[in-house]
Parts: C-alpha cells; sequence; structure tokens
C-alpha cells in the first residue's frame, strides 16, 4: 500500500522512522544546552543560581523549547511503541536501513533505554521543575540566595546528598547513553544523510556525544554525593 515516491510521514514505516529521528535529534538539541547550563554548578552557588535566573527571564525561549519538546516527546514515544509493535508482530521484515547497523545489545534495546529516560524525566521534572517534596522525591530545599535568587545549587545539591536520588539519576545516564549511542547515528541513517564514508563519522559523533552526556551529567550526582560540591 506505499505509495513508491511519496513518504506519509504517519503511515508509512520509513515516514515513521523519519519523525522518530528528527523529534530524537531535537532532544538531543535540548540535551545538549541543558548540559552546558548545568555544568555551571562546577562554577558554585553563583554560576548556577545567575545561568538559571537569566534563563527563566527569556521565558519566549523557555516556552518555545518546552513546547517544541513536548510535542517531540510525545510523537517520539507514540511512534516508538507502534513501531516496536509492528516489529514484534513481523520479525522477519525488519527495517532495510536498518540492516547495516551491527545489532548490538544497545540497538536492541532501545525501548527499554527508553522507557528509562522516559520514567527519569518524569521523576526529574516532579522534583526540579514542579518541585514536589517529600519521599521519593526527597525533602527540597526551596531558598533565595544573598542576592534573592532562586537556590537552584541549594535545591540540587541538597537532593544529590541522598544516596537513592544520585544512584537514580547515574542508572539514568547509563541509559541515556545507551540510547543515544545508537539513536544519534541511526537517526543520521534515517534521514539519508549516511553513505559509507559517512556513515562511520555518524557513529564516532554519536559516542562522543553520548559519552560526554554520560561524564558531564553523570558528574554532577556523583561529585556532589561524595562532598566534593557542597552548600
Ligand atoms: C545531573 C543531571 C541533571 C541535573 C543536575 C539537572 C537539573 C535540572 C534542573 C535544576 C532543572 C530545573 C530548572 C529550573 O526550573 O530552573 C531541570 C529541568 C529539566 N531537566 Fe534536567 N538536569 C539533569 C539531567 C537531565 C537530563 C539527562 C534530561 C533529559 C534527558 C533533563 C531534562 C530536563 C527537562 C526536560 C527539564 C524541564 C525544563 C523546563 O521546561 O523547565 N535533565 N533540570
Amino acid at each position: 500500500m506505499k505509495g513508491k515516491g511519496s513518504m506519509r510521514l504517519f503511515s508509512d514505516s520509513v515516514g515513521r522512522k523519519a519523525v522518530m529521528a528528527i523529534t530524537g535529534l531535537l532532544m538531543v538539541l535540548f540535551v545538549v544546552g541543558h548540559l552546558l547550563g548545568n555544568l555551571t554548578i562546577f562554577a558554585g552557588q553563583n554560576g548556577i543560581n545567575a545561568y538559571a535566573t537569566k534563563l527563566h527571564e527569556l521565558a519566549p525561549l523557555v516556552w518555545g523549547t518546552r513546547i517544541v519538546m513536548a510535542v517531540s516527546v510525545v510523537l517520539h514515544v507514540v511512534l516508538a511503541v507502534v513501531i516496536t509493535l509492528e516489529n514484534s508482530r513481523a520479525k522477519p521484515v525488519k527495517y532495510a536501513v536498518s540492516r547495516s547497523l551491527k545489532a548490538t545489545f544497545a540497538s536492541k534495546n532501545m525501548i527499554w533505554t527508553g522507557a528509562v529516560i522516559g520514567l527519569f524525566v518524569a521523576y526529574h521534572l516532579i522534583q526540579f521543575t514542579f518541585r514536589l517534596s517529600g519521599g521519593i522525591f526527597t525533602d527540597l530545599v526551596l531558598g533565595e540566595d544573598a542576592l534573592k535568587r532562586f537556590d537552584v545549587f541549594a535545591m540540587v545539591v541538597n537532593a544529590f546528598r541522598t544516596p537513592g536520588v544520585a544512584a537514580t539519576y547515574v542508572v539514568a545516564m547509563v541509559a541515556l547513553f545507551l540510547h543515544l549511542v545508537h539513536g544519534i547515528q541511526s537517526s543520521f541513517q534515517t534521514l539519508g544523510l549516511s553513505n559509507p564514508k559517512l556513515m562511520p563519522r555518524w557513529g564516532q559523533l554519536g559516542n562522543v556525544a553520548s559519552a560526554a552526556f554520560l561524564v558531564g551529567f553523570g558528574a554532577i550526582p556523583v561529585v556532589i554525593f561524595f562532598g566534593l560540591i557542597a552548600r
């Protein structure tokens, strides 16, 4: 039933994969920005509080990003479930495009690493964006610093002193690493940006970016938990 030349975005398997790739890469862009912002925590209380205050002053940027991310995450999750169910029904068919990539632990477990990331983001939003205190979200420290700015530093540092919270973040970062090690290169391949010369380059880019996310994000709970950044 597939039109040969036309790619129907949500009904064709190729179209679906393209939407997965584009929404995935948009979310990766957010993660890059978020990592760069979070690294200001290494500049101490003033560093991250100044950054967070500035960011929240840029309301159109914040809200524009939130809307694009919300649409991306819904499309990405719904299509992930559809594609996974289809694949499990029609095992031998698979996608021609994924054939040239070696099946690895990461590529075979995309739905599971994705599910862990989804659960993590829900937990993370409830904790640091909606700032629900207590229970598994720990008792949040919600105060202001000497300059009357919201004290993101105190909130984050206090939360990561709790072993369960720090461990949850580290586990989630490992899932993110596995997801993106396959996801980034697969996205470029799906979008037709691959040829025998470029494909290894996308693979390298995916590996370097995923490793940077693992080390960069992962360092924050670890360093705080061991008291190397403290209030
Ligand atoms: C050590 C790792 C991380 C730390 C310390 C951290 C910290 C924070 C903080 C403090 C906020 C609230 C910002 C504010 O309202 O001022 C936030 C929001 C958020 N974080 Fe993270 N984050 C981390 C990792 C991640 C990862 C890996 C993802 C995605 C995979 C993520 C996704 C988000 C999202 C979607 C928001 C909501 C942004 C908004 O619309 O306000 N975070 N994060």
